[in-house]
């Protein structure tokens, strides 16, 4: 009996780690490899880009970034992500990749030119205003999530992602 409430505490607090992130945004799901070679392919990432990763999990996605752009930069709001996004990027002995601590609504990203998003409707439609302020011809690109009046330039339907440009 015993032990059975303590695998239940163990699984409660394991999904409550996955979920309640979504009250600010998204739940924890990483995107994987495939699709994040594909994210970056479709943004033609190169190395005068400066790339964002807005809710940016454990870092796997930004650090694949970083390998192709100028600076790259992940946003996590979840203390643990950030902390394990941290020690990935430290790993990954990439001098040219940041994680930031916080709320990616609340961060200045105008010096951003390629965007990578795996969010929820309503966080991209609250991401809009912000995104709209971006320099020209922005990319940004979004998995399995669309914007709500954004016609994307590019749609990978096998992978679910979205790509526009401001
Ligand atoms: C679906 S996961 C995507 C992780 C990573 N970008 C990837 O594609 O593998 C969404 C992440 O966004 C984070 N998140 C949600 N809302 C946020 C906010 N307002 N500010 C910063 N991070 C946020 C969550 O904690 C979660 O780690």
């Amino acid at each position: 009996m015993y032990f059975i409430l303590k695998i239940s505490i163990v699984l409660f607090l394991f999904l409550l780690w996955f979920y309640y992130s979504k009250l600010f945004g998204a739940e924890y799901f990483p995107t994987g490899k495939k699709k994040i070679k594909k994210m970056l392919e479709m943004a033609k990432v190169s190395k005068n880009d400066i790339v964002y990763d807005l809710g940016c999990g454990t870092g796997k996605m930004i650090i694949e970034a970083s390998k192709r752009c100028k600076r790259a930069t992940g946003i996590e709001i979840d203390p643990l992500r950030f902390a394990i996004a941290k020690v990935n990027a430290f790993l990954s002995r990439r001098k040219n990749v940041k994680i930031l601590y916080g709320n990616f609504f609340h961060r200045n990203i105008d010096d951003a030119n390629v965007i990578l998003l795996f969010l929820r409707a309503k966080a991209n439609d609250r991401l809009r205003k912000k995104l709209k302020k971006l320099k020209k011809r922005t990319r940004i690109v979004s998995h399995f999530w669309k914007f709500t009046g954004w016609k994307p330039v590019k749609v990978d339907k096998k992978l679910t992602l979205y790509y526009y440009r401001i």
